[in-house]
């Protein structure tokens, strides 16, 4: 059990107050922008938010709080975080006596001007990341060479209109066997380009040492595995479409009443969503959930495909994970409470939790833990994907472990290595999804005869 920590709720709401006093100021300099610019380029205009270093609090209680003023927090260390925030937000935790440190703007980084055409590529030493034709293509290529094993659905469209894909891998991929299933997502946060790179990596791996590597095919063989490669096309497109980062995170969705557009769509899923203080109700926030739950059409249509894998009352998904970046972790539910266990995660739960995923830790040198250790999440999709589902679903947050080596923007020339990093944590999920509760060995007491 981990010490319970509790206190910091005047911080909360000192900072609520003072984002709500600096709400508006915020929309109304949105507003007072120019407003002869073209349609297209009107948000453009908005402000783009920094990385900053948050130097004096220790605790889970402290980063909750400050989580609490609608900042993202990217990387958690002992007494320090770095967060994502517009200038607005950074004032308004100054003036809750933190110290901030601006950090460098990702390469390249510019105020998108107007006059600049929309380049739609990585900008230099990025090109081998994958724009989203590039993808497509890459996907198509693979389905078109590997007929038998992979096969790809439109299973809904992003808000801008962008085909979702789920691609299938297994033997007799037409058909749907009797076999327990895994979901991988990514690219829920725009900026974690390196994730799509990882779902590219496991397409790739998994055709084409199908029938030669022994474990790879014993897994095709008795599993079907589904890949998300992409939930958030629109924003991935909008972080790269001015030829420079734009640190973008949440969707492209408009926002009703605000200049702020997107929706965190890891805070936008329906289980315990808005709950406990881990997301905000402002569409200004980096962390704002959406006006209710999976109000994001990204969110509608993976929910509705995870919920198309239920048969006949019963869950075929039995395991899963979502990659993020980036801090090299590895997270398990919940992260709506400081409790490791209690409704919903038994003892037992928690400990399938906690031992497959220091064991696949330990094969990536990444740190398992909890994911609200970090601190407190709401809505997130793997609280929803066990919560609701009952799926044993992981986040793993990758490469690198801080900002200081490339932090959302590492250099292509990583992608083999932090994408191949993962492969055994991979396969030991895949391995065990017959009956997770193996991991503890428990497989009498709770898979007999399945
Ligand atoms: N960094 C990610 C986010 O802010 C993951 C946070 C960990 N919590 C979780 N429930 N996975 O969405
Ligand atoms: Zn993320």
């Amino acid at each position: 059990m981990r010490p319970r920590i509790r206190g910091g709720r005047t911080t909360v709401l000192a900072a609520l107050l003072s984002l709500a006093l600096a709400a508006p100021i915020a929309a109304a300099q949105a507003q007072g922008a120019p407003s002869a610019r073209p349609a297209a380029d009107s948000t453009a205009s908005a402000e783009l938010p920094h990385q900053y270093e948050v130097t004096g609090l220790a605790t889970r209680a402290e980063r909750t709080a400050l989580a609490a003023t609608g900042v993202s927090i990217d990387e958690v260390h002992a007494r320090a975080v770095v967060i994502t925030a517009t200038r607005a937000q950074a004032t308004a935790i100054r003036q809750l006596g933190h110290a901030l440190r601006k950090l460098p703007d990702p390469p390249g980084f510019a105020t998108p001007s107007p006059h600049k055409p929309r380049v739609k590529d990585f900008p230099t030493g990025y090109t081998k990341y994958h724009t989203y034709a590039e993808a497509t293509k890459e996907i198509d290529a693979l389905v078109a060479k590997y007929p038998a094993i992979l096969s790809k659905q439109v299973i809904g469209t992003s808000h801008e209109g962008r085909n979702l894909l789920a691609l299938k891998l297994s033997k007799n991929v037409t058909k749907d066997e009797q076999e327990p299933e895994v979901l991988f997502t990514a690219h829920q946060h725009a900026r974690e380009h390196l994730t799509v790179e990882m779902s590219l990596y496991l397409l790739n791996e998994f055709t084409s040492k199908y029938g030669t590597d022994p474990r790879i095919t014993k897994m095709l063989d008795s599993r079907e595995i589904w890949i998300i490669p992409d939930l958030n096309p629109d924003g991935g497109e909008y972080d790269i479409a001015s030829g420079a980062f734009r640190s973008w995170r949440k969707n492209r969705q408009p926002n009703a009443g605000s200049s702020s557009v997107g929706t965190d769509l890891n805070r936008n899923w329906d289980f315990k969503w808005g709950c406990c203080g881990g997301s905000s109700s402002s569409p200004s926030s980096e962390t704002y959930r959406g006006k209710s739950p999976a109000s994001a059409p990204e969110v509608q249509v993976i929910s509705k495909f995870v919920h198309g894998r239920n048969i006949g009352g019963k869950q075929q998904i039995k395991a899963a994970i979502d990659f993020h970046t980036y801090s090299e972790l590895v997270l398990w539910p919940f992260g709506f409470t400081d409790d490791d266990t209690g409704e919903g995660m038994t003892q037992d739960d928690h400990d399938a939790f906690a031992t497959i995923g220091k064991n696949m830790a330990a094969t990536n040198g990444y740190t398992p833990e909890q994911s609200s250790d970090l601190y407190i999440t709401d809505g997130s999709i793997d609280d929803w994907l066990w919560g609701d589902q009952r799926i044993f679903a992981y986040t793993f947050e990758m490469y690198p472990s801080s900002f200081g080596s490339g932090g959302f923007y590492p250099k292509d020339s990583v992608i083999p290595k932090e994408t191949a990093r993962n492969r055994e944590a991979v396969l030991q999920l895949l391995e065990l999804a017959d009956c997770p509760y193996r991991a503890i060995g428990k497989e009498g007491q709770y898979c007999k005869g399945s």
